[in-house]
């Protein structure tokens, strides 16, 4: 089981800072997203006083969700390969499996919202019941980028239930979870390939910052676990 993978590790000492340098971390993962969004969108209480297509709003608070989600994301996947070597660790919670059903209800919670808000605004634009989101469709550069993220949420759907039902999967249950790298590829794709915010410099430096914890973690796990 993988809650003994960190227990393989050396124990930690926590120095005493490391309360101050956990609370900014999640200040800074929760603000983030929400400031980026405000600068880019404007003050979404300002969409009243216009008049703005069916869905607009909707929409709006869509692209908020989906920044959301891979922030949740980034700290679900660094929360399950997390040690106890360095103080890195030390930033993320000692880990236990409700602590990682916990982020993993955030991060499914703010997929589907994402989902759910793109979907009612296209619903409200077109007027018609927009099944056709939830088919892969290559036809055009959009209908593509749409089609990743709809990729990402089954893969994700997917992940969830091979965690929930990881008894009845034998060994081969950890494989099965490990389609979340390949899950976290195709979410950076939509979103670099779809976005507006995901364009912006903070989100980029986010993107950097992230990749090179999540590289650096895998490696470190692929080397503690051969
Ligand atoms: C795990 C699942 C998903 C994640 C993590 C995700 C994440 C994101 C992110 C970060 C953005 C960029 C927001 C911005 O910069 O504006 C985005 C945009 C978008 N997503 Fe997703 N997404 C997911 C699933 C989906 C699904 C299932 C759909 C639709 C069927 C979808 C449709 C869109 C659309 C239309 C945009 C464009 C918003 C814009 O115009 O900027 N996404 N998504």
């Amino acid at each position: 089981m993988s809650v003994d993978i960190a227990d393989k590790l050396p124990s930690r000492k926590n120095p005493p800072s490391i309360g101050i340098l956990r609370l900014g971390l999640l200040t800074l993962m929760l603000i983030t997203p929400v400031a980026l969004w405000l600068s880019t969108e404007g003050n979404p209480l300002d969409y009243m006083h216009y008049d703005l297509p069916p869905g607009q709003l909707l929409y709006v608070f869509s692209k908020l969700m989906g920044l959301y989600t891979v922030m949740f994301l980034w700290l679900q996947i660094m929360y399950g390969l997390v040690g106890k070597g360095n103080w890195v660790d030390a930033l993320l919670p000692k880990w236990s499996i409700p602590t990682h059903r916990l982020i993993g209800i955030l991060v499914m919670s703010a997929a589907l919202t994402h989902f759910a808000l793109f979907f009612s605004a296209v619903a409200l634009r077109k007027q018609t019941i927009p099944v056709h989101l939830l088919v892969p469709d290559f036809s055009s550069y959009f209908h593509a980028v749409v089609t990743l993220g709809v990729i990402s949420l089954y893969l994700m759907i997917l992940v969830v239930l091979v965690g929930i039902y990881r008894s009845r999967l034998g060994k081969y249950w950890v494989w099965s979870h490990r389609l979340s790298v390949l899950m976290i590829i195709v979410v950076i794709a939509h979103s670099l390939l779809i976005g507006s915010e995901t364009k912006s410099v903070t989100w980029l430096t986010f993107y950097a910052v992230a990749g090179t914890t999540l590289i650096a973690a895998i490696y470190r796990r692929i080397a503690t676990t051969i």
